[in-house]
């Protein structure tokens, strides 16, 4: 098992990753919160079929009363009124401030059930059991929550650190190929965004090594987010790919999955930084590669007239200024704030003519 200590001004937390896990969910959790109290454990009601039962029993072992919540499975249940049901079931415990919430599944339980946790009597303590490769490398640590409105994904939202994270690889292997190939392409964006040895490891396929390699990411993760929790610095190098990824997954109504429209952005935006003469084409040619390697696309669906308005009305932008994550090189990616009037070059350089 890999240990990670996070160490954000808000909370310090541990994150482990290992086989078998989940029965140990408890002893675990009874080292930071421990035991008489009441945990509920929320998952999505795919996740609940498969790992449920595992979970339960293994908070139960180590002496917590354990209240199970269920909701429908995807992205169409990260709304207020999923929150809010999930709050209306916590008050009818009720769940104290003593007690604690535990969301078993990918990004959306993670998010749904922080989120409830930051706002549910003005905060109550989460413990993160990611079961994607996504949720696994990305969502489950950093303490993002939120919930999606009409307008847009993620616009209500909190920042509200986990107590623990146990990522149980075992989960992984449930997985249906799509989803973990969609994780995959947050795995080679860490790669570009700071550690190129790491970056060229994964021609190696990710699920030989997958320890290490989750391992690796929520290190880096960590890393960034312990300098600068609130997304205002360093930690927008973890967008790379997500400006223009955002806005083909919002043209496409999102049908495509987050991890292929991230990987088609940094594929856009390595393209620009070498035309730019910021990258070696070579590092293009290998992340190129790279993503191919694991099934991810790269040419971009849609022109820069299509993606324009929508990243221009991203909730990133500050005033009239947007700032990009762009790869120098393989392992070496920096934030550049670019005006919005620039946006049309950047877009162009990205896209055409490749
Ligand atoms: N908070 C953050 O920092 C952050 C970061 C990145 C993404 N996100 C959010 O994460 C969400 C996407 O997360 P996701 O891709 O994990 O989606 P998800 O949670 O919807 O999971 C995808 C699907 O896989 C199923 N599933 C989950 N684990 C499984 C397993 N082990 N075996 C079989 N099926 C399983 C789920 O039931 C679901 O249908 C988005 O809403 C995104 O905004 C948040
Ligand atoms: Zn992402």
């Amino acid at each position: 098992m890999h240990r990670l200590t996070v160490d954000t001004p808000s909370r310090r937390y541990d994150v482990c990753v290992g086989r078998g896990l989940l029965k140990e969910a408890g002893a675990l959790l009874s080292q930071v919160l421990p035991p008489p109290r009441r945990v509920c454990l929320a998952a999505d009601d795919q996740v609940w079929e498969l790992w449920g039962e595992q979970a339960e029993a293994g908070l139960r072992l180590a002496g917590y009363t354990v209240d199970v919540w269920r909701f429908p499975h995807g992205e169409g249940s990260k709304t207020p009124a999923t929150a809010l049901s999930l709050a209306e079931y916590l008050s009818s415990l009720p769940l104290t401030r003593t007690d604690c919430v535990a969301a078993l599944g990918g990004g959306v339980a993670g998010d749904i059930v922080g989120f409830a946790a930051a706002v549910y009597l003005r905060g109550i303590p989460v413990v993160q059991l990611p079961t994607t490769l996504l949720a696994a490398v990305d969502s489950s640590v950093g303490g993002k929550t939120g919930v999606d409105l009409p307008a847009g994904k993620n616009l209500l939202g909190a920042f509200h650190q986990p107590s623990l994270v146990v990522c149980d690889l075992d989960t992984l292997d449930t997985l249906p190929p799509a989803q973990f190939t969609d994780g995959c392409a947050e795995v080679i964006k860490y790669g570009v965004i700071g550690d190129r040895s790491f970056f060229f490891d994964l021609t190696e396929p990710i699920s030989r090594h997958m320890e290490a390699v989750i391992a690796r990411c929520v290190r880096m993760k960590r890393d960034i987010v312990a300098g600068d929790e609130r997304d205002t610095g360093a930690r927008q190098l973890l967008n790379l790919g997500h400006t223009i990824g955002h806005a083909v997954e919002k043209l496409s109504g999102y049908t495509r999955g987050h991890g292929s429209c991230v990987a088609i952005g940094m594929a856009a935006i390595t393209r620009a930084a070498v035309r730019r003469g910021l990258c070696p084409e070579a590092d293009l040619g290998a992340l190129l590669a790279m993503l191919e390697q694991y099934g991810l696309p790269t040419a971009c669906p849609y022109d820069g007239a299509a993606l324009l308005p929508v990243i221009a009305g991203d909730k990133k932008r500050a005033g009239s200024a947007i700032t990009l994550a762009v790869p120098h090189g393989i392992g070496d990616t920096r934030l550049v704030k670019v005006p919005v009037e620039t946006l049309p070059g950047w877009l162009q350089d990205a896209l055409e003519g490749w």
